[in-house]
């Protein structure tokens, strides 16, 4: 327990959103504690989110390789899966990723206060610890940073045994012979891969007519068509109305979202991934006269509550539920806090699928520019014309950059395919200098890269891709 309870500010919650926060406090020389329950610090990201999915998209997207492409490339083996190792390899880089965060506390002078943070009014945070002991913090800022949960669906009931949401998912005890996923969003179509390519046949009931809404529509339908080809099976237009779970498995009914004859699934898991809302049990938002919307997220203007010197960040209020953009929030409000400067241009926040092949965009989908009536061109080069993606034989997707029609400035771009989600950054780049498709198109790349990919896209625009 920290000596002295009054600071300069007091986060509560201890993700991306809350320790990015701390740690900047610190670094601006603020004097800062973080409130975090859990064991572990990192929040959803490192725990139960970002890392451990990506551990096991990775190491999953090897064994499928191992099983099916690696003969192709004249390399024999015969791989054999072993679970446990698989996920006890997660476990470890979690652990390691969860104490960095502790170790970097250290450095910058941050109190991790452990227990349930609770506003007790103006400038004051009761914290709860797991022993029941209250300590009372005294802070001149505090910054909500209480992240999200996922949501549920009426009829469907999580028991983490049988049916299960994303932290369950990340945890089955063996390879489902049948998994049910309900959402065709990011965690259905992540964690649906990881246990595909591990050998579950794979279901996705999807309530809209498409899968992965808010992506550009052409993009998810070459991405749809990818995961069909992995043997993932889509029900589209339906909805799930109810499910039924004993030792052995679970029992899912659905209907066209249309009208129609309701019919069942046989499943060994059902994965509910329908999306997140924000978290807020038990955080005193009442003393302070702070009141969420419908949707639970708590309102803000420029991280600003309703009451002063109170800030919200993260997944707890408006924007994509993104890791990177909690921590965007947390360096400009906690730069703002400090009376600095604090800024971030949401249209720039990229988004990323960590699949097979990977989906990754910033800025404007076609849909969007339309729907805004903004005039714009597009250039886009398929991965198939690019010599290091055929060598190395991932020539799925394409590279799409949409300009505007009348100053080429960069709206958008939405690429899928391999490793595109470490390309992306390129553009985010080149977007917030504003820059045109022809500034792209004239920049030399390195050759034989996939990046190349990017290049051609742009210089589509103006119609003289390389292209055979
Ligand atoms: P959180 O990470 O949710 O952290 C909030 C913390 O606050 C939690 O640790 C919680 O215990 C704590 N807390 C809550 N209430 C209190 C209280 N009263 N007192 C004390 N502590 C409290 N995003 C990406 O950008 N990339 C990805 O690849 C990605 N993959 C994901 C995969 C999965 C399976 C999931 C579920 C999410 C993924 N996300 C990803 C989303 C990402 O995890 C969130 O956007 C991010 O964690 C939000 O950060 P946050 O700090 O706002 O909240
Ligand atoms: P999501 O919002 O991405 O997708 C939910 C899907 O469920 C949508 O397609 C929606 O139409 C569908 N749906 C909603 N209600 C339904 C119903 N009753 N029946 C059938 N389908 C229904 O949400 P998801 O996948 O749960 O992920 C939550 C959030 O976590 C994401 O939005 C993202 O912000 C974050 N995340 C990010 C990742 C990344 O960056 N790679 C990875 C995983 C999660």
């Amino acid at each position: 327990m920290a000596e002295t309870t009054s600071y300069d500010v007091v986060i509560i919650g201890g993700g991306p959103g809350g320790y990015n926060a701390a740690i900047r406090a610190g670094q601006l020389g603020l004097k800062a504690a973080c409130v975090e329950k859990r064991e572990t610090l990192g929040g959803t990201c490192l725990n139960v989110g970002c890392m451990p999915s990506k551990a096991l998209l990775h190491a999953s997207e090897l064994y499928a390789a191992a099983t099916s492409e690696f003969a192709t490339l004249g390399i024999e083996v015969a791989p054999k899966l072993n679970l446990g190792q698989m996920m006890k390899q997660k476990a470890d880089s979690v652990g390691q990723l969860t104490k960095g965060i502790e170790f970097l506390f250290k450095k910058n002078k941050v109190d991790w206060i452990k227990g349930a943070g609770k506003i007790a009014g103006k400038g004051k945070v009761e914290v709860t610890g797991a022993d029941g002991k209250v300590t009372v913090l005294d802070a001149k800022d505090i910054v909500i940073a209480t992240g999200s949960e996922p949501s549920g669906l009426p009829g469907v009931t999580v028991d983490q045994q049988r049916i299960v949401d994303s932290t369950g998912a990340l945890e089955l005890p063996e390879v489902p012979g049948h998994l049910v996923v309900i959402g065709a969003g990011i965690i259905g179509l992540e964690l649906g891969s990881v246990w595909r390519r591990l050998g579950a046949k794979v279901t996705v009931v999807e309530f809209l007519d498409r899968i992965t809404p808010g992506m550009d529509a052409e993009t998810a339908k070459t991405f749809q068509r990818s995961l069909t080809k992995q043997g993932i099976e889509f029900k589209l237009g339906a909805k799930v109305t109810g499910a039924k779970a004993d030792k052995k498995g679970v029992k899912v009914t659905y209907e066209p979202v249309a009208g129609g004859k309701a019919e069942t699934l046989d499943a060994d898991y059902l994965l509910l991934a329908i999306g997140r809302r924000p978290y807020t049990d038990g955080l005193g938002l009442e003393s302070v006269g702070v009141t969420p919307d419908k949707r639970g997220f708590i309102p803000a203007d420029h991280f600003k509550t309703s009451a002063p010197n109170v800030w919200v960040i993260g997944d707890t209020t408006h924007g994509p539920m993104l890791a990177h953009k909690a921590e965007e929030d947390a360096v400009a409000c906690i730069e703002t806090i400090a009376g600095k400067y604090g800024h971030v241009d949401y249209n720039l926040v990229p988004s990323v699928v960590y699949t097979s092949p990977e989906v990754a965009w910033v800025g404007k989908t076609e849909e969007q520019l339309k729907e805004e009536g903004r005039a714009y061109k597009a250039g886009k080069f398929p991965f198939s014309a690019n010599s290091r993606a055929k060598i190395n034989h991932e020539t799925e997707g394409f590279a799409k950059v949409l300009a505007d029609a009348v100053t080429d400035e960069v709206l958008g771009v939405h690429l899928i395919g391999p490793s595109v989600s470490e390309m992306i950054g390129e553009y985010c780049v080149a977007m917030a200098f504003r820059a045109a498709s022809e500034d792209i198109a004239r920049i030399c790349h390195p050759h034989p890269t996939r990046s190349e990919a990017l290049r051609q896209a742009a210089m589509g625009v103006e119609g003289w891709t390389m292209q055979a």
